[in-house]
């Protein structure tokens, strides 16, 4: 029984994202899905419980995967829902070196090892700070998020 908390700001969730949970639910005995506030982001377009509910109707199907909301260390959260591991999604070079900072940093400081896992190069493009702002100017970003995403960005436009 292996437990790995995925943790990110999730705002909102790509598929990206949701390729990431679909291939650790298949490698995993348990996925929690974590949404944490990302302090060097800001406030966000949709609210900590906002995304978690949104997270919920995408993986409602999957039934070894659940989801949370925390405010505070990753490390804490880890901890709390009893994960082996963290687990983290590589775009593309450019996210490596942040990236292993905050593994290191967290495994300093509390022992936790974060393992990394490619995303699928069709989708490495893939941001949710890009399509927050292509999806406020109007562009189309059907393709980029599931659906109760797109449905909530438009009700977030037209707000
Ligand atoms: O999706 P993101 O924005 O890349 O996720 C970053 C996140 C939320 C995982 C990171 O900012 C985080 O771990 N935040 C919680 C606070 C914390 O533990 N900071 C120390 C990290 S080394």
């Amino acid at each position: 029984m292996t437990c790995v908390l995925y943790p990110g700001s999730f705002d909102p969730v790509h598929n990206g994202h949701i390729e990431m949970v679909q291939t650790a639910a298949s490698l995993f005995s348990e996925v929690v899905v974590g949404t944490l506030m990302n302090p060097s982001k800001g406030g966000g377009l949709f609210t900590l419980e906002e995304r978690m509910a949104l997270l919920d109707e995408c993986f409602a199907h999957l039934p070894n995967v659940r989801t949370t909301m925390f405010d505070g260390l990753v490390v804490n959260l880890a901890k709390d829902v009893g994960a082996d591991f963290i687990i983290k999604g590589l775009r593309a070079v450019s996210d490596f070196e942040s990236e292993l900072q905050m593994a290191q940093t967290n495994q300093a400081i509390s022992g936790m090892h974060t393992l990394f896992l490619p995303t699928a190069s069709r989708r490495s493009f893939l941001a949710s700070g890009l399509i927050r702002e292509v999806a406020r100017l109007g562009g189309d970003v059907s393709d980029m998020v599931p659906a109760p995403v797109f449905r909530e960005l438009q009700k977030k436009s037209v707000s």
